[in-house]
């Protein structure tokens, strides 16, 4: 079947929602499509490079932010926060593998949010699932539920908002290690972390202006940084809208992010999702979880790089602490054996992911390190190799996930759980992870 930007509108598509009023949908699609984009083909197929890479083992990917971004928080500092604190990570996993690290925020588009339940039941009352800010509103009445097409065009506002905030910041010299109120973690004093992390700060800095003094060049690498954007491209209309032929490349771009991820709510063969991913020139990220099989991944990797393309697929493993030795080894001898190079990334938070007795959503920082750890395990022994991480985080002090160097328990999640979704890492247990994770990247172990 020919693919067009609309095809997918043939096939069944998972986790889509019905608008009541139709005309008010095209208006909002059309005007989205002649809106300028929001990333440029040049930025996607320099991610396509730096992911091609990182399957080499050549740099190593952080992808990391919100489970779902919202439109309250389109404000200067949690996007600030957020920012600084994937620097500070990438900057600790600079230092670990001694190799470039590849920036991926979920950030400027993470706003549509897969439901295992249509409906939500409060009391006798039920109503339609909240499925993110693109699609309705959180309050729990009929209206707040009502799907509303509008919502879209807000999405792509914040999100165009969101990231000219990042672009400026960093153009203006926020990633330049040379200011250190950027690279501070006042944040976490008494940390048992912030030494470690202060130190690897400071031996980067000398190392940056080492190499100035004897060369008389400024070091431009560490001084300007890029960040790419990554969001799941769940709400198939958005998707659509924004995805476009570009002047003097063949193919059309999805030009709502650079690094669109597939889940496996929506990864059905037949189903839409893959329909449209199929067609557009971007690499792909896929989710795998303990459900996936040897077939279905062969035939995923089949119907969306049958040209092998270098950089195209990233297959995102999110098992749990649990199942990650059991369910991770057979899926990478499936890529073995189909010949195919592909970037491996760990998602250690949706696999883990539990209720407390007293009904809060919460993950425990251990079983995060923990999958980690096994991956990096599983991935060497199998002579292959993990490049690249997938983290939900939070630049603030939220109290979400248990455990880490504070010792978070059940009974401080109270204090500041802001997550309308999944629990997020805090900033100081992001931080902590990125110790953690340096650890087994460095260069000769
Ligand atoms: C997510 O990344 O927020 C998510 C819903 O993940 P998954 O589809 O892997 O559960
Ligand atoms: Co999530």
């Amino acid at each position: 079947m020919t693919w067009t930007p609309t095809s997918w509108r043939t096939k069944p598509a998972a986790q889509q929602v019905g608008y009541s009023d139709n005309e008010a949908l095209a208006r909002v699609l059309a005007e989205m499509a002649s809106l300028p984009p929001l990333v440029t083909s040049w930025e996607v197929e320099n991610l396509k490079s730096h992911l091609a890479k990182a399957a080499r083992g050549e740099t190593f990917v952080l992808q990391g932010g919100d489970c779902a971004e919202s439109f309250d928080d389109c404000r200067s500092e949690p996007i600030a926060a957020k920012l600084k604190i994937l620097l500070q990570m990438s900057l600790v996993l600079v230092h670990g593998t001694r190799k470039p690290v590849v920036r991926i925020g979920r950030i400027a588009g993470q706003y549509a949010k897969p439901r295992s339940a249509d409906v939500e039941t409060r009391g006798d009352v039920t109503l339609p699932a909240y499925r993110g800010d693109i699609i309705n509103r959180d309050g729990f009445t009929p209206e707040d539920r009502e799907p509303d097409p509008t919502l879209m065009l807000r999405a792509y506002e914040r999100a165009a908002l969101t990231l000219n905030f990042i672009r400026a910041l960093l153009d203006g010299g926020f990633a330049d290690l040379h200011h250190p109120e950027y690279w501070d973690v006042s944040f976490a004093h008494g940390s048992p972390n912030a030494a470690q992390y202060e130190r690897i700060v400071e031996s980067i800095r000398e190392s940056l202006d080492f190499v100035s003094a004897i060369t008389g060049v400024e070091n431009e690498v560490l001084r300007r940084v890029d960040i790419y954007t990554s969001h799941e491209a769940l709400a198939l209309p958005y998707e659509q809208a924004q995805t476009r032929r570009v002047p003097r490349r063949p193919g059309y771009y999805n030009l709502s992010t650079h690094f669109p991820w597939i889940g496996m709510r929506t990864a059905q063969l037949d189903g839409a999702h893959v329909e449209f991913f199929r067609g557009i020139r971007n690499p792909l990220g896929i989710k795998l979880g303990p459900g996936m099989t040897d077939e279905w991944l062969t035939g995923l990797l089949d119907v969306l790089d049958p040209e092998r393309e270098p950089g195209r697929i990233t297959l995102i493993h999110r098992m749990g602490a649990s199942k990650i030795a059991e369910k991770l080894p057979p899926l990478v001898e499936t890529v073995r054996r189909a010949g195919r190079t592909v970037l491996w990334v760990c998602d250690p938070m949706h696999g883990n992911t539990e209720t407390t007795p007293q009904g809060i959503k919460t993950r425990r920082f251990d079983n995060i390190v923990s999958e980690l750890e096994q991956s990096f395990e599983v991935h060497e022994k199998l002579g292959s190799r993990l490049g690249g991480v997938h983290i939900e985080l939070t630049g603030e002090n939220v109290t979400e996930c248990v455990g880490g160097a504070r010792g978070l328990t059940e009974a401080d999640l109270a204090h500041a759980y802001k997550s309308r979704v999944d629990p997020r890492l805090n900033y100081e247990q992001a931080l902590e992870t990125a110790l953690r994770i340096a650890r087994h990247l460095r260069p000769g172990t």
